[in-house]
């Protein structure tokens, strides 16, 4: 069984890393379209199998979709990253067009796989590639939820002193400065995290999370990595095991949550046949109004990509 991911920069290398290293499939197919760059880092990434024990082949390819033929989960990273002062939404022309261009690619040759989206502002180009690929919904997702949720959770262990892997959250919305942390689903250990942190305390860690690619981003000059791809890799492995996780997964609505006809932060279960089922928490009002504000935000990026696809 195939995993392709398309994009061999820093996320694409290590969504291919993990997926790899976890043993998710029998290969990993890595696509770039600048020469050697997907060989070099596919055969480095091979080469540590020895040491890491694991036999996945690894492999590496410029622009040849023949090669990602049949796979069964695609992942697409490709497109520019941010730079410093630049928003998500700042990149939706140049990187729409990637992702127009890497979706037809994918469809053509792996007209049965389900398509993870990474690349950037993510809730739009989820439904760019939605919209290009003419897949049903639920084989169409993006990646930020977990990405977010790891942050948040990372944070609050720290300020808690604890293990993250005890910090059970949830986070929805759109993939930026509007996402929506629900304190009132966030445990440790089982006991209400409210129980264990002061109000105080915890907004500044909700902030700190809304923002907390931005702040890779100023530290590095470039967008972080390591999480987006260990998140990405987690809604693989729930694909192809058929584990029927609840993530936090980027999904296409069609009345829940009183939103249709649009791709936002929800939480779903993820098996063997993608977003199999979406769950609707019951929220309260100020919860409802968060999200619904989030909507409204990713909706107007919709509507840029909409007209952009018009002309
Ligand atoms: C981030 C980018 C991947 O949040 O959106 O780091």
């Amino acid at each position: 069984m195939k995993v392709t991911v398309i994009g061999a920069g820093n996320v694409g290398a290590t969504v291919a890393n993990c997926v790899a290293q976890r043993e998710m499939a029998s290969e990993v197919v890595l696509l770039d379209i600048k020469e050697g760059i997907a060989e070099g880092k596919a055969l480095d990434i091979w080469q540590t199998s020895g040491i890491n024990n694991f036999d996945t082949r690894v492999v590496g390819v410029t622009h040849d979709y023949s090669r990602t033929e049949a796979s069964r989960v695609v992942v697409i990273t490709s497109g520019l990253p941010r730079k410093p002062g630049m928003s998500r939404d700042d990149l939706i022309s140049t990187n729409a067009e990637i992702v127009t261009s890497v979706t037809k690619n994918v469809a053509e040759h792996s007209p049965d796989c389900f398509i993870i989206v990474v690349s950037n502002p993510l809730d739009v180009m989820t439904y760019c590639s939605y919209l290009t690929s003419e897949f049903p919904s639920n084989r169409v997702m993006g990646m930020a939820g977990i990405l977010d949720t790891a942050r948040y959770r990372a944070f609050l262990a720290e300020a808690l002193t604890t293990s993250p892997k005890d910090i059970q959250a949830l986070l929805l919305g759109g993939h930026g400065d509007t996402m929506v942390p629900l304190p009132r689903y966030t445990t440790v250990g089982g006991i209400p995290v409210t129980e264990l942190i002061d109000n105080e305390k915890l907004d500044a860690i909700v902030e700190r999370t809304k923002k907390g690619g931005g702040e890779l981003v100023a530290l590095m000059g470039t967008s972080a990595w390591y999480a987006p791809g260990a998140a990405a890799a987690q809604m693989v492995e729930s694909i192809v095991k058929d584990q029927k996780r609840i993530l936090p997964v980027c999904a296409w609505l069609n009345g829940e949550y009183g939103l249709k006809d649009i791709y936002l932060g929800v939480p779903v279960e993820l098996g063997k046949n993608g977003v199999e089922r979406i769950i609707e928490l019951d929220l309260n009002e100020k919860e409802t109004a968060l999200l619904h504000e989030s909507a409204k935000s990713v909706k107007e990026t919709m509507d840029v990509l909409d007209k952009l696809r018009a002309k």
